[in-house]
């Protein structure tokens, strides 16, 4: 039976790693258009020769102006996006809080919070146009739990959760189709194939249900 993602454009932010690899792989192979984002063109030529049919751009994520223009590009060039998969991340953190410097917070707050505002400002009518927009995100189950050591880092990542949040309210508030959906997990080495599955399976679920969902990943669970 075709997967419901079957003709769907997606948009994954950060698709260069392997997460974004292999969520791009299986997105293709379900039958969905990949839109593949990142700051290299070289990763991008990569990840276009490893998965075959990927349209990729290069856009600074963390810049709103060119956000909005990438979001034009993709409109004109594809007529929009059903799926923004939001990958951009990165990790600072150690030295317990005193170790929390400005410049690992300037750098959680660039990647992880602003690339996201940027993105889902910039296409939220995209999804919100679409029979079956999603939006989702990875997440860090140290939100819940978090450790002096990695503050900056859990500060960040709940700052994402929320906005993740505020944009599913919108969906809601507008009667669309639309969801958002967290992955939370506590590493991600190992469980790409478990999220790429899970981000396909996004459109087998009804919206209402799936929007502002959050799902921990887990070793075990795959
Ligand atoms: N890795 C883990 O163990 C772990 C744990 C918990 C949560 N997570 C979360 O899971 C998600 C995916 O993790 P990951 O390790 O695959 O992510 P990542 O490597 O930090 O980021 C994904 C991609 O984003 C691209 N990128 C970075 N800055 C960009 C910018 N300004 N504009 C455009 N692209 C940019 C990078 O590619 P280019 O350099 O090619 O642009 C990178 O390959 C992240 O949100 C991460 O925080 C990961």
């Amino acid at each position: 039976m075709p997967s419901a993602v079957a003709g769907r454009t997606v948009l994954i932010a950060g698709a260069t790693s392997k997460a974004g690899r292999t969520v791009a792989e299986a997105l293709t192979a379900a039958g969905a258009k990949v839109v593949a984002v990142g700051s290299n063109r070289g990763r991008l030529d990569d990840l276009r020769e490893q998965v075959g049919d990927v349209a990729t751009y290069v856009c600074d994520l963390a810049d709103f102006a060119a956000v909005t223009e990438l979001a034009e590009r993709v409109r004109d060039e594809h007529g929009g996006i059903d799926g923004l998969i939001q990958l951009v991340g990165g990790w600072r953190g150690g030295g317990g809080l005193a170790g929390q410097t400005d410049e690992d917070w300037d750098f959680l707050h660039t990647n992880i919070v602003q690339t996201l505002r940027n993105t889902t400002r910039a296409f939220n009518d995209d999804l919100l146009a679409s029979t079956a927009g999603r939006l989702a995100i990875v997440s860090s189950t140290s939100v819940a739990k978090p450790a002096a050591g990695g503050a900056n880092y859990a500060t960040a990542k709940a700052a994402a959760e929320t906005w993740v949040r505020a944009v599913g309210q919108g969906f809601a508030k507008a009667e669309a189709p639309a969801a958002t959906t967290i992955f939370a997990v506590r590493g991600l080495d190992g469980l790409e194939g478990q999220l790429a599955g899970a981000v396909v399976a996004l459109w087998d679920q009804d919206a209402v249900s799936l929007n502002n969902s959050r799902h921990i990943l887990q070793p075990d669970a795959s």
